[in-house]
């Protein structure tokens, strides 16, 4: 008996001690332990730095660009800085996304929808999208949060969850054709839902991903029960819209993408194999709807933030408003390529703020070389987007916020390549154009509409937002004075 407990104990040692080693010529980073991987360092220096893509950039600093990094059996690489983000995002070996618990529960233990998924499978669904998704009529919308802020700007208004309805129902209506109330209960609640899910997570899958043990050892703790309550009520909320359509269907008339859907589902039907299923649409829903409306707000509300920090660019920019837009009619969309100043802002604001600051993660799909280092097949990849529009050298004052690094000398915008909010190759947002068309009507509607101020006797609110999927605006109000 003794040697038998003896024996398992060597055999565990053995393991444990193999599991610390690093595959051959993986990219350098610290030392990792057997099990739990680099996760509590990376806790440790998370809880310093406040923010996760600070903490790759700590890590930058001791190890170089490109970090080798396993959180609990993950392999993970982090790719900071613009030459090897630019190389990573456009070689088709690191196109694939991460699989696991955490990925795969939000769509019913499959590999299903199209942020999550990789291959044929999200080929043929990203080209259905894009075939399908057409800008929705967003000046009415922009219209309608005006008309909305008025009614209650007698007393300072939230503005850190103002937009949220509004870009649902941009996208809604593309997707649904439906759109909300601007104080429906139910939507602000499951918005809420994202909010917190896209705080509580972070792009490597979070605990549950490396750990997925963890769900039979504590449930609550590990955040497993709030995931999957928080999934069940966006799945119904989904399935009635879907059901809705199912009801109302006529075939050759697609009245929005959930009908063109169903509609490639039906003509599928005796096909052996089709990508085109229930499950499927209910997972696409599930990322569109997460995908596009907590960037989307979150961006509009820093926006809205940084306006009251910097009251005389928003003097400019509603200068700029005056002249060519007038005091007789709200923006449109025509008015953009004539509004360089504005865009510019927007640019400038995306470019500080960085919404998705390390990207959506990849996955290496095969053992790929990168810079003489050795990426084994289903590494995850995390690319800082952060420290590509925060590099010193190239932007040579980062941490300002200047519109102006945006305009060039003939007063037209300026592109710049290290300018990379939505990504870049073949996973590059899907939503780009719906996002800058959504930005600009509801920014230079607001803006038209009010001056936006810090309210009296409230605290200059923080530019720090929340970490997380996302960084998010922590709570702040603002005083809205409505522009004769
Ligand atoms: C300010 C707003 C937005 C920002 C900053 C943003 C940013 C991004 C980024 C950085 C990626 C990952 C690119 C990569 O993996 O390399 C992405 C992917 C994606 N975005 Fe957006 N996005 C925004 C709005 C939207 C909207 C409105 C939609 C909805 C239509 C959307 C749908 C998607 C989808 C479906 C993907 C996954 C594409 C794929 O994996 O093939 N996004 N976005």
């Amino acid at each position: 008996m003794y040697i038998i407990y003896l024996g398992i104990v060597i055999a565990l040692a053995v393991l444990i001690y193999f599991d610390t080693f690093k595959p051959h010529r993986f990219p350098p980073g610290p030392k990792w332990l057997p099990l739990v991987g680099n996760y509590l360092q990376l806790q440790k220096l998370r809880h310093r730095l406040g923010y996760l893509h600070l903490v790759w950039d700590d890590l930058a600093l001791s190890y170089g660009p490109i970090i080798g990094l396993r959180l609990g059996n993950n392999l993970i690489a982090v790719i900071c800085g613009k030459e090897a983000a630019s190389t990573v995002l456009s070689t088709d070996a690191f196109d694939g996304r991460p699989d696991g618990f955490f990925f795969q529960t939000r769509t019913f233990n499959k590999r299903l929808g199209v942020v999550f998924t990789d291959g044929t499978h999200w080929l043929e669904q990203r080209r259905f999208l894009q075939r399908r998704l057409r800008d929705p009529d967003i000046a009415a919308e922009a219209c309608d949060l005006v008309d909305d802020l008025a009614k209650r700007c007698q007393h300072p208004v939230p503005m850190h969850t103002a937009f949220d309805i509004c870009v649902l129902n941009s996208l809604w209506a593309m997707l649904a054709g439906k759109r909300f109330a601007l104080n429906d209960h139910r939507l602000s609640e499951l918005l809420n839902i994202v909010h917190s899910s896209f705080r509580a997570t972070d792009m490597s899958g979070g605990l549950l991903n490396q750990m997925p043990y963890l769900r039979f050892i504590a449930p609550r703790a590990s955040g497993y029960i709030t995931l999957v309550n928080n999934l069940q009520r966006m799945w119904n909320f989904m399935k009635e819209t879907i059901h809705e359509h199912e009801t109302t269907l006529t075939a050759g008339c697609p009245r929005d993408l959930i009908d063109s859907f169903l509609l490639e589902k039906e003509e599928d039907k005796n096909k052996a194999t089709s990508s085109f299923t229930d499950e499927q649409l209910l997972s696409v829903c599930l990322d569109l709807f997460m995908a596009g409306s907590e960037t989307t707000s979150n961006t509009l509300s820093f926006a809205i933030l940084y306006m009251m920090r910097y009251p005389e660019i928003q003097q400019k920019v509603q200068a700029e408003l005056d002249s060519v837009v007038g005091r007789t009619r709200l923006p449109s969309l025509a008015d953009r390529s004539m509004m360089p100043y504005t865009e510019a802002v927007l640019m400038e604001i995306q470019r500080r703020v960085n919404t998705a600051p390390t990207s959506v993660a990849h996955r290496a799909v095969c053992d790929t070389e990168l810079f003489g280092y050795k990426i084994p097949k289903g590494t995850t990849i995390l690319v800082s987007i952060w420290s590509v529009h925060m590099d010193k050298q190239h932007w040579g004052d980062p941490e300002n916020f200047r519109p102006d690094r945006f305009i060039g000398k003939d007063g037209k915008n300026k592109h710049d390549t290290w300018f990379l909010p939505f990504g870049l190759g073949r996973r590059r947002c899907l939503g780009e154009g719906l996002a800058r068309s959504t930005m600009f009507l509801f920014f230079s509607t607001v803006l038209h509409s009010f001056s936006i101020s810090v309210p009296a006797a409230h605290p200059v609110p923080s530019l720090d937002g929340y970490d997380g999927v996302t960084l998010s605006p922590k709570p702040f109000y603002a005083t809205l004075t409505p522009r004769l």
